[in-house]
């Protein structure tokens, strides 16, 4: 499997058609970003410990049922996956209260919230991802209805594999974003990546961060320790390629 060329270059992965037409390739780069990319940084070996969770996660969600867009880890950061028409809306999960929720509305910070919220942004930085309800998703013309409640469920799902997933590593999903595209078939799978990037993990016991929130509040020298954390603690020695 050969990369071709560049069709899309976000903010910390790259993704290149592949010699396989329904396959893409994505890189996933040692680049850290916050506030819709303002601010911007190197980490070392960040992009591999980035797609190797991820891969963990999807295979997990995988064995549980939930189709996703991973095929195989071609390298520590690069991954193959099934190519999908990216659908823009990002879609976050809520188990407990914090980040934008508690400084919007008025909730207090560690609040359990029970059943999860399921939150729909639109993906577009220009606009800085305004939060979007079932009306607005389908008057912009980005999912009919059907979609939005497919969505809903498997972001559902996906929260209940994996706050038992964290949990069996001693780590508690506090929220997530997931992100969804359609084959060429129109099924909906998962797509993008499930890493620290895109959610808050605290330590159960603890409650210290193990993700990119430590970024977030300027805590460069300490979040790559936590990413590590997190690696040590969910991916077997046998599966270790870092
Ligand atoms: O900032 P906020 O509280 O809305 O974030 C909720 C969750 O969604 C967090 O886990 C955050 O990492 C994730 N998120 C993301 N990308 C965004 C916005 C939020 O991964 N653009």
């Amino acid at each position: 499997m050969d990369k071709k060329e560049l069709i899309n270059s976000g903010k910390v992965k790259s993704v290149y058609n592949s010699t396989d037409d329904d396959k893409v390739i994505i890189e996933f780069r040692d680049d850290m970003t916050a506030g819709d990319g303002a601010r911007k940084e190197v980490m070392t070996n960040k992009g591999a410990y980035n797609a190797i969770i991820s891969a963990k996660i999807f295979k997990v969600l995988e064995e549980n049922g939930i189709e996703t867009q991973f095929i195989d880890l071609l390298e520590p950061n690069v991954m193959l996956a099934k190519k999908l028409e990216m659908i823009p809306i990002e879609v976050i999960v809520r188990n407990i209260a914090t980040g934008s929720l508690v400084r919007k509305y008025p909730i207090d910070e560690g609040t359990r919230l029970e059943p999860p919220i399921v939150q729909m942004d639109f993906k577009d930085d220009e606009y800085h991802d305004p939060m979007l309800n079932d009306s607005l998703i389908k008057a912009l013309g980005i999912a009919t209805q059907e979609e939005i409640d497919i969505l809903t469920e498997k972001a559902l799902e996906i929260n209940e594999s994996l706050v038992k997933f964290f949990a069996d590593a001693g780590i508690i999903l506090v929220d997530f974003k997931v992100e969804f595209g359609k084959d060429a078939e129109g099924n909906i799978l998962l797509g993008d990546e499930i890493s620290p990037d895109g959610c808050r993990l605290w330590d159960s016991e603890t409650l210290d961060m193990l993700d990119k929130e430590l970024f977030r509040k300027g805590k460069d020298n300490e979040v790559m320790d936590a990413y590590v954390e997190v690696y040590n603690r969910i991916i077997p020695d046998s599966e270790k390629v870092i």
